[in-house]
């Protein structure tokens, strides 16, 4: 195991490291590159995430997804529209114990405790981003309602025990995963019987055809610029869904809803497209004069030993991924929303 270099979680070797799984992407030693990424999936993801959550949190929020938009309805608000929604979706009860997936900054837990009174636990394999976490819902005075714990989603049993938690949510997670039976087999089993499954995952939707060069080029840089080992398609995940035994009680691609405003909108760094004037600066840091000073700044922050080496690079491979994440939405090849509803079966 490596030890931790910067006193806050964070590991320099693993942020410098990142990028060599991309590269030579053909074949390695005996194995592809998608395979290499696969295997070391925890190296590959904290790398990226122990390099870009600076950046995520200055450049979109502390909740690091993406949501629908209505005409004059602000970033964040929408944001926590997106998460309202899941919860609603869930029917998630005052008292309930819910387990949140691949939690983040805390970002979204924080809005669920408080929109559904219930207490929730996120699980997260960075530790970085606990540290953000704890601190901010300390500061929100929710610690008695919203509590983090270090794991692996792919070992949720081992850490919780079989039927621990009411409901469980994913919010652009499980895309992380080395396989979608895997974690969502996990999920299930530490879920009681009757429990609720609610996410939203990140897919090539089933127009992608990765037998087509520049939609496997498109995945690809879809995973460099965020941490992502393999892109899947969405019959692959309602597949793994229910191959592991959930019953899918509702699903929707969301992104396929006629939106007047697309979901990708503050990546495009378009400020006319913003919605309120506080989105204005959002909208402006995606654009390509917001770029520039980003990509200077952060070089300069780094060069002053501000954040760790390799941080600059890190944040080279989102803007690959904002590009690459318009494509995909605009040529509807790829969805950050793919929102399944799923029990248990048995009795609650
Ligand atoms: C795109 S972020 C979404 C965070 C949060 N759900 C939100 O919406 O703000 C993906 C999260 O999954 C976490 N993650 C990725 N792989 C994981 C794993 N194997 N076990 C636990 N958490 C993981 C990352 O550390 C990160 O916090």
């Amino acid at each position: 195991m490596t030890a931790p270099e910067t006193g806050d979680g964070r590991v320099g070797s693993r942020i410098q490291n990142y990028t060599t799984y991309w590269q030579n992407d053909g074949e390695q030693d005996d194995k592809t590159g998608t395979e290499n990424r696969v295997e070391n999936y925890t190296d590959v993801v904290n790398g990226y995430y122990d390099g870009a959550t600076d950046l995520y949190e200055f450049g979109w929020s502390r909740s690091f997804h993406f949501c629908r938009f209505y005409k004059g309805e602000g970033f964040t608000a929408a944001l926590a529209r997106h998460e309202h929604y899941l919860s609603a979706q869930m029917k998630l009860k005052p008292g309930m114990r819910v387990l949140d997936v691949g939690c983040g900054v805390g970002g979204p837990a924080l809005q669920i405790a408080r929109f559904a009174d219930v207490t929730i636990v996120g699980l997260n394999n960075n530790d970085f981003q606990i540290g953000r976490a704890r601190r901010y819902t300390q500061k929100a005075e929710l610690q008695d309602k919203v509590t983090f714990v270090k794991g692996d989603f792919m070992k949720l049993v081992e850490k919780f025990g079989e039927n621990s938690f009411d409901a469980v949510y994913a919010i652009e997670a499980t895309v992380h995963a080395p396989s979608w039976e895997g974690v969502y087999g996990e999920i299930k089993n530490v879920l009681k019987p009757g429990g609720i499954f609610g996410m939203y995952e990140w897919c090539m939707t089933d127009e992608w055809d990765p037998s087509i060069p520049s939609h496997q080029e498109l995945a690809r840089r879809i995973e460099l610029g965020n941490g992502i080992p393999e892109m899947r398609a969405l019959s692959k995940a309602r597949a793994a869904l229910l191959a592991v035994g959930f019953e899918i009680e509702h699903e929707e691609d969301l992104a396929e809803r006629q939106d007047e405003i697309p979901w990708y909108y503050p990546l495009e760094g378009d400020i006319f497209k913003a919605q309120t004037t506080w989105d204005y600066i959002t909208v402006w840091r995606m654009s390509w004069s917001g770029k520039v000073v980003t990509h200077y700044g952060l070089w300069l922050v780094e060069k002053l030993g501000l954040v760790p080496k390799g941080t600059w690079q890190v944040g080279e491979t989102l803007k690959i991924a904002g590009d690459a994440v318009v494509e995909g939405g605009k040529t509807k090849l790829f969805t950050p929303m793919y929102l399944a509803i799923c029990r248990k079966p048995g009795r609650v």
